[in-house]
């Protein structure tokens, strides 16, 4: 997997394995990192998650990246199939979790980057969908940063272009685990800052 390996100006990003463990029971452990995630896990389901993940890895040959600075892991980036319906299906989902001391440092808009752009270029992707929480404001932003377009925003413009209206945008079905949805495309949206 070291070929699937990407740097940044900062950062090393490399697939996830099992010497991840340590970390993501920490983070899975923290309720900063966890508050919009439903709560705390176990170190249990933390090693579930660390396994579905190394399996997404093999099943898809994408995933989640651990993002190192300095040898150091700071958290976890990455690109993973929406089994949910988050009103596009199938769906390519951007996701990022990292360790509370790392935050403020840029690191998440970093990672996300590059993997949005591994995912346009290596990948192929036309869509890339990220999913948070109206209140995780922090998340949002990095959504912002990257320039994402918001799914309602884009799916009215597109209605509007047909000659519709924003009935579109009530046809998409209710996302289940979510209830914000923002989305960002190769050729659709703004182009990713570089
Ligand atoms: C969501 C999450 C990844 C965002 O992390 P973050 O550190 O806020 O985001 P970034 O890495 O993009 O950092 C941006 C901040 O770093 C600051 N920064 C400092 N040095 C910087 C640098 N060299 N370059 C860029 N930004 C820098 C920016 O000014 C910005 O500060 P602000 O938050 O005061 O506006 C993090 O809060 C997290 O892990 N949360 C828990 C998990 C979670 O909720 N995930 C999302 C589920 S949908």
């Amino acid at each position: 997997m070291k070929d699937l390996a990407i740097t940044t100006e900062r950062l090393l990003l490399r697939p996830v394995c099992t010497g991840d463990l340590d970390v993501a029971a920490a983070l899975g452990a923290d309720p900063r990192v966890m508050a919009w995630f439903g709560g705390t896990l176990t170190a249990e389901r933390s090693e579930q998650w660390l396994r579905r993940q190394i399996e997404h890895w093999r099943a898809h040959g994408f995933g989640r990246f651990a993002a190192t600075f300095g040898g150091v892991v700071v958290g976890f980036v990455g690109l993973t199939r929406t089994e949910y319906d988050a009103g596009f299906i199938p769906g390519i989902e951007i996701a990022w979790r990292l360790a509370f001391d790392h935050w403020g440092k840029g690191y998440a808009t970093e990672a996300a980057r590059a993997v949005a752009r591994e995912g346009f270029e290596r990948l192929g992707l036309e869509l890339i969908v990220g999913v948070t929480t109206p209140g995780n404001t922090r998340s949002r932003r990095v959504m912002e940063r990257l320039g994402m377009v918001h799914a309602r925003r884009r799916l009215r413009a597109s209605a509007r272009a047909r000659g519709g209206s924003a009935a579109a945008s009530r046809r998409v079905p209710a996302p289940q685990r979510a209830i914000e949805v923002s989305v960002s495309s190769s050729n659709q949206g703004p182009p990713l800052p570089t």
